[in-house]
Formats: C-alpha cells, structure tokens, sequence
C-alpha cells in the first residue's frame, strides 16, 4: 500500500520525536512492504519564525493533500518565548486550531490506558491502579469555547472579556454517532459528561446524546456532570469505557486522565473528520525545557503513527505490531526519564526508538 502522510514535526521536542516516529513507521512498511511517502510542513512557532504566521494556506493545502497528517508538538513556553507577545491570533496555537478547523477534524479520540508494567508510575493509590483501566476520551474537537466569538472591551473604564460557548443539534449528534460508534467495538459503555445544570449548551447536549442512545439499545449510556467526572477519574477510574464530551472538558479531563496513567509521555491521539482522514498527534506538549536533550519520551508520538495505521489506512495488522513493540520494550525494562522506575534501564529518545525499530524489525 501507498502511505502519503504529512508530517508536522513542530517546535520543541516535536521534531525528536517524529523522527522516531518515522523510523518505527519505516520499520513496519519494510516489513509489511507498504510504501510511505512523507511531506513536511510547518505550523506553530517554526511557521512563524519562517513565514510569520503559525500555519500557511499552502501548509493547509499540503496537509488536506496527503491520506494522514501525523504531527509532533508545537508551542514554547509561555512566559518566556517572543511567539506569545504575537497577537493570540498570530500565537503557535492558533495554527493547530486552524488546521484542525480547516480539516473538520471534529473527533478528538485520547485513550488513557494504564500500562501495567508503568503501575509504578500511576498516582494513585495501590488498590485503585491494581484494577486498571482503559478509557477513551471523545472530545469534541471544532465547536464550543474554543471556536466561538470572543473580544476583549473597555467598557466605561473597565476592561471585559467575552468567550462564547456555542453548539448546535448538528455539531453535537456528528461526535455523538462517533462516541457510540467506538463504544460498541469497546465495553459498550458511554459516559456523556456536561454541566447541564448550568449550561443550556449541556442541556441540548444530553437531549441530543440520549436522542442518538435510541439508536444503539446495546450501549449502556450515563450521563455526568464534569466537576463530579473530574473527581471520578482519580476515585475510580475503572469505572468508565468511552467519555464523550464538548472541547473544552474534553480539553481538560483528557490532561487528568493522562497523568493518572503515569505518563503523558505514552499517551497517542487522533484526531478524525467524517472521512479516513485524521491528524495523528501525542496527547502532550512541546516541551521546550527539554528540546534538543535526546531524553523525551517518543512513545506517544510513535502510538499516534499506530493509530493512524489503524484508523486512517485500516492497517490492523501493522498497529498491532507497533503496540506489542512498545510493550515488549517496557516489558524489557527500557523507560525513558519520565517513567523511569527504580531497577530499569533509563534510555533516551533516539535509543527508544531504536530498540522499538528492532523488536519491529526481528
Ligand atoms: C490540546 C491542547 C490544545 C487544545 C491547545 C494547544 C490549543 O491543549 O490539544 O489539548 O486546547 O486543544
Ligand atoms: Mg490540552
């Protein structure tokens, strides 16, 4: 099969650990004799260093070109980096929200899984990790507070900040159908988390979700309110299957449920339109305290390839292969900094790649 995947590799750690990525997914085309093809393009701060925007029409172009985007991470650091004295609108961010806006990539899948050889590293407490879990985040990922209206005024002196939170019927049961899509290839279970006892735009939520329910009487669906959603995911994660939710608490939640598997470090996702298209990104960030040190954790990203085979090119066979790699390697006693556990083998980010290249390979 022929691959045409664009690859973003970005700011920060970004282009460390899309090499690896690559290499783990030349590995696997050499073995199942597929034949890649990768064009780059720039987005975030490398954009904007280079063309002084954060993601060109031509990048854009070049991405909706390709069968799959996979990309690394974009972003600097806050406080410090020039990107973000920009106009918020001329910022690193403003690039990622853009494509994914331009290629309706309205489908944020983030699965949480707890590894049980990475147990040691998960937070939380004994009796609760021994269990498990394994969730899918569904975020919502091209509506809500992220994509509405907002200004800033002065109002008689007083300086006043709008942000909107829209949602319509449409935009709502599109993610929904997907939630419930997954969950039955899953547990068949779908917890809708809202605040439908404040927001009107929740309320329509659940009304939609429970009229797209009617549709698959073998999924069990619930629904939770997002501050209690939030407590659960340390209380008892074991508890949940699919979460399906609106941008922004699927923003956050996400972060919650990733750092309750020990490591964001491992943590893939994918981001899909109505069509075999997807945007393939880890679920962390750039980084930049650690750029260019060779010790980030390149898993997430080299996950997100597998899910790109998986999702976009119906390549079952070949994801698998990448999955029980990265677990044969944890199994090996291999971690990188971030998982790093006492009597293991601390390995940097082109060395992980190297030995999931190996298992790939032999
Ligand atoms: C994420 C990130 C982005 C988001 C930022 C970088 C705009 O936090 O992918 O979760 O909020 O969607
Ligand atoms: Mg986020």
């Amino acid at each position: 099969m022929r691959l045409n995947i664009t690859c973003i590799p970005g700011d920060g750690i970004g282009p460390e650990i899309v090499t690896q990525a690559k290499a783990v997914l030349n590995a696997v085309a050499d073995r199942f004799g597929h034949e890649l093809h990768y064009t780059d393009i720039l987005m975030g701060g490398a954009s904007i260093d280079a063309c002084g925007e954060p993601l060109t029409d031509d990048a854009i172009a070049q991405a909706k070109a390709a069968d799959a985007v996979l990309m690394g991470s974009i972003g600097g650091n806050t406080s410090t980096s020039p990107w973000y004295q920009l106009p918020p609108d001329k910022r690193p961010e403003a690039g990622l929200l853009r494509l994914r806006k331009s290629l309706n990539l309205f489908t944020n899948l983030r699965p949480a899984f707890l590894y049980q050889e990475l147990r040691a590293a998960c937070p939380l407490k004994e009796e609760i990790s021994v269990a498990g879990f394994d969730i899918m985040i569904m975020r919502e990922l091209t509506g809500g507070l992220y994509f509405g209206e907002r200004k800033t005024v002065v109002e008689n002196g007083v300086r006043k900040a709008v942000d909107t939170l829209t949602y319509d019927e449409n935009e709502i049961r599109r993610i929904a159908v997907k939630g419930f899509d997954i969950a039955c290839k899953r547990k068949g279970k779908v917890t809708s988390v809202d605040k439908a006892n404040v927001l009107d735009s929740s309320r329509l939520w659940r009304k939609v979700v429970e009229e797209v329910a009617a549709d698959y009487p073998d999924v069990t669906l619930e629904h939770m309110l997002v501050d209690n959603c939030a407590m659960q995911l340390v209380k008892n994660p074991a508890q949940f299957d699919v979460i399906l939710t609106e941008n922004m608490f699927g923003d956050i939640l996400s972060d919650e449920a990733s750092m309750v598997t020990g490591s964001i470090g491992m943590l893939p996702s994918a981001s899909l339109n109505e069509t075999k298209f997807g945007l393939y990104e880890p679920s962390h960030g750039s980084a930049p305290d650690i750029a260019g040190l060779d010790i980030a954790n390149p898993i997430a990203t080299v996950l997100s390839a597998a899910m790109m085979l998986r999702y976009s090119f119906d390549l079952d066979r070949e994801a698998d292969v990448i999955e029980t790699a990265v677990q044969t390697v944890l199994r090996d006693g291999y971690r990188t900094v971030d998982i790093m556990s006492p009597g293991c083998t601390q390995v940097g980010c082109s060395e992980m790649g190297a030995l999931l290249v190996k298992r790939i390979s032999e």
